[in-house]
């Protein structure tokens, strides 16, 4: 049987933060600005604390100016608003994000809407949806999770993906519309699957390029996948390992890994793949923002 290449989403990752350390010490070496990240998350939920720490922590590694807000569960929109003014107008802000998801007496659409379209790093305003969407990637910024995921596929297929099919599983507006968007723009002809798709194992059997990205723990099964095709698993759950012990839990993808490396050319694990570049890309959106902001030529990825 031929064993698919894994790729390392963790060594590519550290390649992007190399990279954008050394276009912020430059930047900060040629104009005195120092690349600024502020990350905000409302409430205690223990695996958002987890994300948004780690955002700050790898912000500080890469030179960057950090700041972290924490607000309460139960803040109020208004404050949430103000809080958005503030940092859209603060000159040593050049990326806002915002945790999501957020508490229920939030419109999280307003949030979102609210952050400056040249800070939102996360790539979820409406000006940088509509540039991803016409065309305009250079100028957009481009949500974390499907930039860094394209990156893999660009390691393993290149630039140019003209006449190879794809199917995206899952048509979220973080994940799967843009990442659907990405592979049109490098010429791919592309498929949005999702749950209400009929006989979506076989819509899946048609990609060279399969990208599941649905939340469900290794609904993606080996029969499935094309013999060949590049697969990448966007997803991250938490599942009960009674294997390990009593009450141990341990990761899992959206794909079921063993059976679909045997199909697949190359597959990104879970964890060690997609998880480690979405991270890595939002150092990378922040420091091109700041060179942006400094009039800069900014750093392709
Ligand atoms: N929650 C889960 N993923 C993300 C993300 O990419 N950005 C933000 N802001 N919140 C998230």
């Amino acid at each position: 049987m031929n064993e698919a290449i894994r790729i390392d989403g963790k060594r590519a990752a550290a390649g992007i933060i190399e990279k954008v350390k050394a276009a912020a010490q430059r930047l900060t070496k040629d104009t005195g600005l120092v690349p600024g990240l502020a990350v905000v998350i409302l409430g205690e939920d223990p695996a958002s604390q987890v994300y948004v720490g780690s955002k700050a922590r790898m912000a500080e590694e890469c030179g960057f100016h950090s700041v972290k807000h924490v607000l309460p569960a139960d803040a109020e929109e208004d404050e949430l608003l103000a809080l958005v003014a503030e940092l859209n107008g603060d000159p040593a802000i050049h990326g806002i994000l915002v945790q999501l998801p957020l508490p229920a007496q939030i419109d999280t659409a307003k949030v979102i809407q609210a952050i400056s379209a040249e800070k939102d790093v996360d790539g979820f305003h409406l000006v940088n949806v509509g540039l991803l969407g016409t065309g305009a990637i250079d100028r957009a910024f481009v949500p974390c999770t499907p930039a860094g995921s394209m990156i893999l596929v660009r390691q393993v297929l290149g630039d140019d993906l003209s006449g190879r099919t794809a199917v995206v599983v899952g048509r979220s507006n973080i994940v799967g519309k843009p990442m659907a968007q990405l592979l049109l723009a490098a010429n791919a002809t592309v498929t949005i699957a999702h749950s209400r798709t009929k006989d979506l194992a076989a819509v899946c059997r048609t990609a060279d390029i399969l990208v599941a990205a649905v939340g469900r723990p290794e609904m993606i099964r080996g029969d499935w996948v094309k013999d060949g095709a590049v697969v990448i698993d966007v997803g991250i759950n938490r599942i009960e390992a009674p294997e390990k012990g009593e009450g141990k839990t341990r990761l899992v993808g959206d794909v079921a890994y063993d059976e679909c490396a045997e199909r697949a050319s190359a597959i990104t694990p879970v964890p060690g793949g997609v998880g480690p570049m979405t991270i890595a890309m939002l150092m990378a959106n922040t420091v091109v923002s700041a060179h942006r902001a400094a009039g800069a030529e900014a750093p392709g990825f």
